[in-house]
């Protein structure tokens, strides 16, 4: 099956009423194939095993996990029942905040009103509300792009595209509105080992819009940013610390070294739903440690002796004072402004 002849928006994670349909982001590019998700202990495997990935995207995820939950609950007692099932899922990754963000919704909402039709309605409002966030997020970043008047070369890392999110996505949100208005020349698509997110998500989404991309080895961000070839870095985040620290995919903290020494400016773009606002800076982000079979084999060919140790954290934190700005669905703020604009949006 290709991805074009069925569908021409890309939409990771979707509810038909009974079963969740994720896209199995672990064979991309090479196979398009959508796995029908029917318990919440087959939810929480697909996000730890990473066949949905990305912050929003485990969070609308996580949202249905509980209405799975909630349909697999004894008679009497749902509400312990669908604690339980949180638990199991909070347990799947631990940096991404959306996903405990999510499950706390819908806890909150089960327990004001315990009905699968209301819990049915919040998860489609997580995953409808996640769009309209990351269009907004689009919009808000082409204005803080720099003004020039050729287009913009673009260096982002991992994948922060509609498979990241429930659609759209949020640096490649910013990608997208840029390409629409005739604003993009190129986007340079860092490969992101050891999953490789780069190289085979962002490069499959944005080569079926047909938004012009360069794959580069992580290695090579330096060389080509020190060459002057990249106007602006914008990345994702999965959990912003109240001081403006970013969680983000391994290696995004050098690409934001590389960007400051030579003066080229660094975006992150993110939903308010992964700004962390209890924890005062980055150091207490809890950073997921994976297998180290993701860096031993490529596609199970083995790149090392077997017996080597590896150490495979799957984020970094990049401080503050690196980041340009950081762009939410209601404007782009300085890192030290977001606490501030954080609790006048949200009360929080
Ligand atoms: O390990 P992953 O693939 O879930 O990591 C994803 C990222 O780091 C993304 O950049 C981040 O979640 C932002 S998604 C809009």
């Amino acid at each position: 099956m290709t991805f074009s002849a069925v569908q021409s928006e890309i939409r990771p994670v979707q509810w038909n009423g009974h079963a969740c349909v994720l896209i199995d982001q672990t064979v991309l590019p090479g196979i398009y194939r959508t796995i029908e998700i029917r318990t919440s202990d087959q939810m929480a495997t697909a996000i730890r095993t990473m066949i949905v990935r990305g912050a929003p995207a485990i969070g609308v995820a996580a949202a249905f996990g509980m209405v799975l939950g909630w349909q697999e609950a004894p008679q009497g007692d749902p509400i312990t029942h669908l604690e339980r099932v949180a638990a199991t899922l909070r347990a799947t990754r631990p940096t991404a905040v959306n996903l405990f963000w999510a499950i706390d919704r819908m806890l909150t909402v089960a327990r004001r009103d315990p009905s699968f039709a209301r819990l049915e309605r919040e998860a489609t409002a997580i995953l409808e509300g996640d769009i309209a966030t990351c269009r907004a997020i689009g919009e808000h970043g082409l204005l803080a792009l720099p003004a020039t008047p050729e287009r913009l070369r673009l260096l982002t890392h991992c994948n922060a595209g509609a498979l990241a999110t429930a659609g759209y996505g949020t640096a490649l949100g910013v990608v997208r509105s840029a390409h629409r208005e005739g604003r993009l020349e190129r986007v340079y698509a860092d490969e992101t080992r050891p999953r490789l997110q780069g190289a085979r998500l962002t490069a499959w989404e944005l080569v079926h819009e047909r938004i012009p991309v360069t794959v580069l080895a992580d290695t090579m961000a330096a060389h080509v940013i020190g060459r002057g070839l990249v106007d602006a870095v914008v990345v994702g985040a999965d959990r912003i610390a109240a001081n403006g620290d970013t969680a983000n995919k391994i290696g995004t903290c050098g690409v934001a070294i590389i960007a400051k020494h030579y003066g080229v400016p660094f975006f992150v773009a993110a939903p308010w739903s992964t700004v962390d606002c209890n924890l005062p800076s980055g150091d207490q982000i809890p950073i997921e440690q994976r297998d180290s079979e993701e860096m031993r084999t490529i596609e199970g060919v083995a790149l090392c002796p077997q017996d080597v140790e590896f150490y495979n954290p799957a984020f970094d934190v990049t401080p503050a004072p690196l980041i340009t700005g950081i762009i939410v669905e209601s404007g782009v703020y300085a890192p030290g402004e977001l606490a501030a604009a954080g609790q006048a949006q949200l009360g929080r």
